[in-house]
């Protein structure tokens, strides 16, 4: 139970003594730490406890260790908004103040007798469910909560929702008879979008001669997919970024760590011959799962950037201890929300362990590699200040030395370089 006013858990605990075990919680971050020790058959919630009674209905939604807990959520202002979130966000039953004990006790029985009910299943399985459709877990009930996961993540509130333009622009990048001026035409739909590329485009990155002031020119000098992929990334960091935040995730640094990895990974695909572009965005791309939970679980997010600071917790580490979940699984969540391409899925969802990825494994190995190659030369921050291991099966994978990890680290100076003349375009 998470209430936040003593007398009103008294008497709750009071009256279901007599049938049930409790256990109290005065704010989100105390309960889930509850939910790690020990586990409910059911959480009642109230809607104002410090950390959102909503928020945490979320978190537990989201959360491949919680979901299958029901939540029944009780408040003071009961509107029909409230009502309609708590839906989305998986509550099993919604109460509105005051109640009579009774009708609390029939929630609860309610909810214990009811599963927690799981989504239809959707065309597109997600990173996490192609073990799952190959035969490698099989249980419906494991793919169930794996889709009810994916809908959760979707219905977080306040969640933008990706842009119509982004899907037709990656259908056009798949199609064979693509045109630049098809992709132009697309582009042109959303003026901020079209403004950011022609800046990117002048910028010195690119170290063009003549100023170039139209898209279809653009497309022909960078090439149909260097602007896709430039598009989408812009279309992201618009789309996550843009909110303020006082304590948390340092954004500044999270931005430039992703710019940086993004850079890093397309120089290190090229080396092994691995598919340049999927790697430059999947670099690009692979953390996103931190502001998802920076920017709408903040509370959470703070106490996580409060355990990092001593230097002896990874972000990973201290996200699984605050929220009962990482960014990286989020993140996959998220991308296969947002039909990223299966490999990019695969990259964010496993790019911190990388050989359980049961598919691209060489590509999310490469992002791996990146990710901290950008973390040991300092670029940006990610988020702690624990620089992670190379997998040694990446390091088996790619049979590189030291001495071989050091070259990279060098020529990665010099991809750095290029991100920082690419971040200074994008302001
Ligand atoms: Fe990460
Ligand atoms: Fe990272």
């Amino acid at each position: 139970m998470v209430v936040d006013r003593e007398r009103f858990s008294d008497l709750i605990c009071k009256m279901l003594s007599g049938k049930y075990q409790t256990t109290v919680a005065s704010d989100g971050l105390q309960a889930v730490r509850a939910l790690q020790t020990s586990p409910p058959d059911v959480i009642v919630v109230e809607m104002s406890i410090p950390g959102n009674g909503l928020r945490l209905a979320e978190l537990v939604g989201i959360s491949p260790k919680f979901n299958h807990i029901p939540v029944v959520l009780t408040s003071a202002n009961p509107s029909m908004d409230i009502v309609l979130k708590a839906k989305d966000a998986g509550v099993s039953s919604y109460l509105a103040k005051p109640f009579r004990p009774s009708e609390l006790a029939s929630r609860i029985e309610q909810a214990l007798t009811e599963p927690v009910v799981a989504p239809e299943p959707s065309a597109e399985a997600s990173p996490g469910e192609q073990g799952a459709a190959a035969g490698a877990e099989g249980a419906p009930a494991v793919e169930g909560a794996k889709r009810a996961i994916r809908d959760r993540v979707k219905k977080i509130d306040g969640l933008p929702v990706f842009p119509a333009t982004h899907a037709e622009i990656m259908k056009l990048a798949k199609s064979e008879n693509a045109t630049s001026e098809a992709l132009a035409e697309q582009i042109k739909m959303d003026p901020s979008m079209l403004a950011t590329i022609l800046k990117l485009v002048n910028s010195a990155y690119y170290g063009l001669r003549k100023k170039v002031d139209s898209l279809k020119v653009a497309v022909s000098l960078l090439g149909f997919e260097e602007i896709a992929n430039l598009v989408m990334s812009a279309q992201v960091f618009q789309g996550l970024g843009g909110y303020k935040n006082k304590l948390g995730l340092d954004l500044k640094g999270f931005w430039r760590h992703s710019v940086g990895t993004g850079f890093v990974a397309r120089s290190v695909a090229k080396k092994l011959q691995t598919e340049a572009e999927t790697a430059f965005l999947g670099g690009m791309l692979h953390d996103i799962g931190k502001v998802v939970l920076d920017r709408f679980f903040p509370d959470y997010y703070i106490q996580v950037m409060g355990l990092v600071k001593g230097g002896e917790m990874s972000i990973a580490q201290a996200e699984e201890d605050v929220l009962g979940l990482t960014h990286a699984e989020v993140g996959g969540q998220l991308a296969a929300e947002w039909k990223f391409s299966e490999n990019l899925q695969n990259v964010i969802m496993y790019h911190h362990a990388p050989e359980t990825a049961r598919r691209y494994q060489r590509l999310v190995g490469l992002v791996h590699l990146s990710d901290v190659i950008c973390r040991t030369l300092q670029f940006g921050s990610g988020g702690d200040m624990l620089v992670p291991q190379i997998d040694s099966a990446v390091m088996d994978r790619f049979a590189l030395t030291e001495k071989g990890l050091q070259i990279f680290a060098e020529t990665a100076k010099e991809d750095l370089e290029a991100a920082e003349s690419f971040l200074l375009a994008l302001g």
